[in-house]
């Protein structure tokens, strides 16, 4: 079969002879090969067996990982065939699928960085190592412990990584020396069957100002241990900036809802978005691709084209970074955001940058932004929306289009869910043009920024 395109979820889609449509994982758009067909809920699954035209945009995908790991799924493609397809996404989103009328579509921002871009990855341990089924016929054992990624789509099978190309160094040289010291003090890896061990995860995360933060989480309570592992970690690496640890007997990963305590440094890494100081402590959110970040929101204030009079509204701020980002060319602006520890970020920021003009709720956007709560506020002249992947609640579309905002800057991580708002409020507002930007290469997410205009 033949290869036409990239659908939903970054597969790449094809026709059989006899017109069915497929999905298919590690396929590029031109490809014509034999393929395995099966049925899947509502879809059907395509498992390539055998490629006879190989797609004139296919590249040789740099890492070793790449069979296996899920993390960079389109780097057997070149890189500027990735930004024309994410290109087409969005305009497929939009204008096919969502039946919105744009304007201008202006060509993708690629990123500055196509490797080495993230900020904060995360490393789980194992007893057991995942094998690739090259690794195997190298003759490498499953018995040895790991520290690496999920396999996807498992959450007891962990791939060893060597070299991850999404995060800057010390990643790679931390992570590694992480494994050795825990091997070499008999730590035991986190085992996933029986859910006992001593080392669970870490998380590393950099900032471009050359800051690095470790969070070790163990499974077990025993300080003496605790204490020998962390020293000999920060004796072989004196550059980080500040280590965390904490406790976890749970069944999940997730270390946010646990007490991370401070064992070396001040708790906190800093990082500069343009003009913006920020200080991230072990739980904060912060946009993970920070030079493509600069250039995100240089793209939504540029789109809301401030002049300094303007009240501003900044909903699903996160910890406020768009906010602060805007705050010196306007009047006043407004943040909203669920996640009440992010505001009290949100506020700190504000406070450390001198900025005055900024004010931050916590609660859901649904709750919050009333009719009411405009009248205490000044009903915005521009407001910025930055949801996560589903997009907004309908009743935060109804508000919108209550408060009638001459201008909306809609900054989104779903074309789809993009598209289905755009569409709803395309009922008084003209879409004057969208951006797209590539904030992770070598992956189907896509952000795109749209100016609206209020008819
Ligand atoms: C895509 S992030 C944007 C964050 C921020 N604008 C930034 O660039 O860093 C979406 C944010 O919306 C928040 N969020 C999700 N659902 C929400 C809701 N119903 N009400 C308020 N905030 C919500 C999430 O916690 C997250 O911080």
């Amino acid at each position: 079969m033949v290869f036409t395109g990239i659908a939903d979820k970054g597969k790449c889609v094809g026709k059989t002879q006899d017109g069915q449509v497929v999905f298919a994982e590690g396929a590029a758009p031109g490809d014509v090969a034999d393929v395995l067909v099966r049925p899947k809920k509502g879809f059907l699954e395509g498992r390539i067996q055998q490629i006879h035209t190989y797609a004139p945009d296919r590249t040789e995908p740099f890492c070793r990982h790449f069979e296996i790991c899920g993390g960079c799924r389109w780097q057997h493609i070149t890189y500027d065939a990735q930004l024309k397809h994410k290109q087409s996404v969005v305009e497929n989103a939009l204008t096919r699928i969502g039946k919105v009328a744009v304007e201008e579509f202006l060509p993708i921002v690629p990123a500055e960085k196509s490797t080495y871009y993230r900020n904060k990855l995360e490393f789980t341990f194992s007893d057991r190592r995942y094998l690739s089924d090259a690794e195997m016929q190298e003759g490498l054992s499953k018995d040895e412990p790991a520290l690496g990624f999920y396999r996807p789509g498992t959450f007891d099978r962990v791939i060893n990584i060597d070299h991850c190309w999404l995060q800057d160094e010390p990643t790679n040289a931390l992570r590694n020396a992480i494994r050795e010291i825990g091997l070499q003090q008999g730590l035991p890896f986190y085992d996933h069957k029986s859910q006992q061990g001593f080392l669970r995860q870490i998380v590393i995360r950099v900032t471009t100002l050359g800051q690095t933060m470790l969070i070790v989480s163990f499974g077990q309570k025993d300080p003496k241990r605790i204490a020998a592992f962390l020293d000999e970690v920060l004796a072989r690496f004196p550059q980080i900036t500040t280590t965390g640890y904490c406790i976890s007997a749970k069944l999940n990963n997730s270390i946010q809802d646990l007490d991370i305590l401070t064992y070396q440094g001040k708790g906190y890494i800093e990082e500069q978005l343009g003009h913006v100081g920020f200080r991230i402590g072990f739980k904060s959110f912060f946009q993970t691709n920070t030079r493509q970040a600069v250039r995100l929101y240089s793209v939504a204030a540029s789109f809301a084209g401030l002049t300094g009079s303007e009240n501003v509204y900044d909903l699903y701020t996160g910890l406020g970074s768009i906010a602060l980002f805007v705050a010196g060319h306007c009047r006043q602006v407004v943040g909203i955001e669920e996640v009440a520890p992010a505001i009290e970020d949100a506020r700190e920021n504000a406070r450390l940058n001198s900025i005055d003009n900024a004010v931050f709720y916590a609660g859901d956007v649904k709750d919050i932004l009333t009719e009411d709560f405009a009248r205490q506020h000044g009903k915005p002249d521009v407001l910025i929306t930055d949801p996560p992947r589903a997009g907004m609640d309908a009743r935060v579309v109804e508000m919108l289009l209550k408060l009638a905002p001459p201008r909306i800057v809609y900054v989104s991580c779903n074309p789809a869910t993009q598209a289905r708002d755009l569409n709803l409020l395309s009922e008084q507002y003209r879409v004057l043009k969208v951006q797209p930007v590539d904030m992770f290469p070598h992956t189907s997410h896509i952000e795109s920024v749209a100016l609206l205009e209020l008819i």
